[in-house]
């Protein structure tokens, strides 16, 4: 008995040890969760700096970035710093063949020359506070799904009225741990937001879709912007009249750089992580849901790259698009990889038999527990199926644009069959505004291509129920190009002119001209068809499990009592912190933790549309002309850190131990993609570019020295 006690104990000790870089953190819980290991780590700041509401902190230079992507205030004039990639809508925006700055890149020497974006904004969190008691109150353990959901979204509604908050800020109410806590947040969004200045894409992502998600990295992930506000200061919409923002707090930013161990630390909007799932579940993304969205995407990005390549302005429309496409595709091959190597399965398993263990050994854990993983078991198996289906209907349908399209044109035909000419005119303007947008990013060969290739797995990998009848009519003799052609040269809704066209004119006709269009049929079709014969069965199958997954998570917390947990991403304010440090990606090989300018020469591909670097870099590299930004004769790029990071990260501040900025967060490394789901210290590490690099680049690539001038730079060794 005593032996198997201490067994217990000392994997109980090994499963605690193993995390300590692992976690996002909730700000307003560092000091009672995490302040004294942080110091430990070697932190030389408090908790209250980082997040306060009785003083100004390093939270309130934080902000969420259009909702995608974080950035920090970095001077008393509103500068915003973010990565490339998460200004690249507005920098694309804004070119042109002409006004290329996705190619030139763009800077503003003074404030005149900003650009407005305007569906762009920034959001402060100005406090976080505990709602659980509130939001649950009424909802018992016999609670149906549905019923839970209700009494919660009433009692959100009912708090969101009580919350004291000034008239121009917001509030939202979160779930976190699955749903067995609330919090809530008091926000400020400012809805002017500008741009301020781009480097080219040879320096902003430099190495392309071959570097993307790799150590080790050479990319000038930054672009800047400015909030705006109105004249007291307060968020206003986009005047003319508006002034920079006076932020209550902006970043110190460092040129003293990092060393190996240092501490760091990164503060932004982590998106969404699953690291609480049962080994069935992961089993089921590594091995069926990640490879078949894998295959899909493969496809699409062949298509549109042949076209990229040939085509300029087709470069510069799909630019975005195909970034973002290649980007998940690249992380999930990354993920399985990591995953199989690793052993998540193996490991989730070892966890959930010393589970089981310890349930067994408590009569009131057992009553509560017994048979909790078989039944989250049983259920992903059943789910299998119908979750596989989701994926290909979603990955099919949102990468042909003609099913964005019908999405659009699909709120049209509903407002006119709710509320009559008015609901259709109403709705026809907005729809309108977003296809602009839409085909600005668009080209019928592309897509008709696209549709080709994508409709063809559509039929063929998917078994019969889940394909549309209407399509099956519209192929023959399984010549998938020859009904692309007919659908796209019958169609109205191929092109934004024809659109027009086909809106114009009384609501009636309108609204019956497009349900007999032959695209919008077929999309339709295929909505119906995914609807009766999938989403019908998933819905209460995802019910099912997400009330098992969240005694699955309350059970966690309650059997691993001692442990320190953090709740999964959900796009809320976090704090993860580990330190700098290589890594070994395989047997042989060790990587170090930084980069300098030499790696970008060496990779240097000149006219490569991923490798090609700027006249100018290559001579400031020769001239060793790196200013007060370099060190011993090299300019610093990029470095890495055990970080626990993921997407919306991007953007975010690297720190150092007293709260300077030292980079910027964008990515992660490839062996450690699996950090979603299964953060494992040894290969999970988060990439960020020096913010010398930066430096360098806007003050001597750029020669924008306004820029310069309006920040605050501190170094322990004088410059
Ligand atoms: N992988 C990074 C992130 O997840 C950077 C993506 C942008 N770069 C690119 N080449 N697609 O967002
Ligand atoms: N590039 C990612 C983003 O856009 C951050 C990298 C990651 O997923 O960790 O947020």
């Amino acid at each position: 008995m005593k032996k198997i006690a201490l067994v217990l104990f000392i994997t109980v000790l090994f499963f605690y040890q193993s995390f300590a870089d692992e976690g996002m953190w909730l700000p307003q819980l560092l000091q009672s969760l995490n302040e004294k290991q942080m110091k430990k780590m070697g932190m030389k700041i408090n908790a209250s700096d980082i997040y306060s509401i009785s003083k100004s902190s390093l939270k309130d230079a934080i902000v969420s970035f259009g909702g995608f992507c974080t950035a920090e205030v970095i001077s008393n004039e509103g500068l915003l710093l973010t990565n490339h990639h998460c200004g690249f809508d507005a920098i694309q925006n804004h070119s042109s063949i002409q006004n290329n700055y996705i190619r030139d890149g763009f800077w503003a020497y003074n404030k005149g020359q900003e650009l407005t974006n305007p569906s762009l904004f920034a959001t402060f969190i100005i406090r976080i506070d505990e709602v659980t008691n509130d939001i649950l109150k009424g909802v018992t353990s016999n609670s149906t799904e549905i019923e839970r959901q209700r009494i919660i979204d009433k009692n959100i509604a009912a708090l969101k009225t009580t919350i004291k908050k000034e008239s121009y800020q917001d509030v939202l109410i979160r779930a976190f741990f699955e749903g067995n806590k609330y919090f809530c947040f008091v926000t400020e969004t400012y809805k002017d937001v500008r741009l301020v200045g781009a480097p080219p894409s040879s320096i902003g992502n430099f190495g392309k879709d071959t570097d993307n998600w790799m150590w080790p990295r050479h990319t000038g992930d930054f672009s800047m912007f400015r909030i705006y506000a109105g004249k007291d200061n307060k968020p206003a919409a986009y005047s003319a009249d508006n002034v920079p923002y006076k932020p209550k707090r902006s970043l110190n930013i460092s040129l003293d750089g990092v060393k190996e161990n240092d501490f760091t630390m990164v503060f932004g909007f982590p998106g969404r992580t699953t690291q609480y799932l049962h080994s069935a579940a992961v089993k089921q993304i590594m091995d069926v849901l990640d490879p078949a969205k894998i295959a899909i995407r493969e496809k699409a990005l062949t298509v549109i790259d042949g076209f990229m390549r040939k085509d300029e302005g087709i470069k510069i429309k799909y630019a975005a698009k195909y970034a973002s496409i290649q980007n998940a595709y690249k992380k999930w091959q990354g993920e399985v990889l990591g995953l199989r190597s690793k052993d998540a399965v193996g490991k989730k398993k070892q966890l959930e038999a010393l589970f089981e263990k310890i349930v067994l050994a408590k009569p009131e854990m057992t009553a509560m527990y017994l048979n909790l993983l078989k039944k989250l078991e049983e259920a992903y198996a059943e789910i299998e199926p119908y979750a596989l289906a989701r994926d290909y209907y979603n990955e099919i349908t949102q990468k042909i644009e003609l099913g964005n399209v019908t999405t659009q044109l699909r709120s049209v035909v509903n407002a006119f069959e709710k509320d009559g000419e008015k609901g259709f005119i109403n709705a026809k303007t907005g729809v309108l505004v977003s296809l602009e947008n839409l085909f600005g990013e668009y080209d019928v060969n592309v897509d008709k291509k696209v549709f080709e290739v994508l409709m063809k797995m559509y039929v063929q990998d998917q078994k019969a129920a889940n394909i549309s009848p209407y399509f099956t009519t519209l192929v023959q003799n399984n010549n998938y190009e020859k009904a692309a052609s007919a659908i796209y040269d019958q169609s109205k809704i191929t092109s934004l002119e024809s659109i027009k066209n086909l809106l114009n004119g009384n609501a009636t006709d309108v609204v019956e001209a497009i349900k007999n269009d032959i695209a919008f049929k077929l999309v339709s079709d295929m909505a119906k068809t995914f609807s009766d014969n999938v989403a019908k069965k998933l819905a209460p199958l995802q019910a099912t499990i997400n009330s098992l997954q969240r005694l699955y998570m309350q059970a966690q917390l309650d059997v691993f009592s001692d442990k320190n947990f953090y709740p999964d991403a959900n796009s809320t304010l976090r704090i993860t912190y580990g330190n700098v440090k290589g890594y070994t990606p395989k047997d042989g090989a060790k990587y170090d933790f930084y980069t300098y300018l030499d790696g970008i020469m060496e990779k240097y591909k000149p006219g490569d549309y991923e490798f090609d670097v700027p006249a100018k870099i290559i001579e400031l590299y020769k001239k060793k002309d790196f200013g007060r930004y370099g060190v011993n004769g090299k300019q610093p790029v990029c470095f890495i850190a055990a970080n626990h990071t993921t997407g919306g990260n991007s953007g975010s501040p690297a720190l150092d131990a007293y709260g300077n900025l030292i980079g910027l967060n964008f990515d992660r490394v490839w062996e450690g993609t699996m950090s979603d789901i299964n953060y494992d210290p040894t290969i999970c590490r988060n990439i960020m570019v020096d913010i010398r690099y930066v430096l360098f680049i806007v003050d001597k690539f750029a020669g924008a020295t306004n820029i310069i001038k309006e920040l605050k730079l501190v170094s322990k060794t004088k410059r």
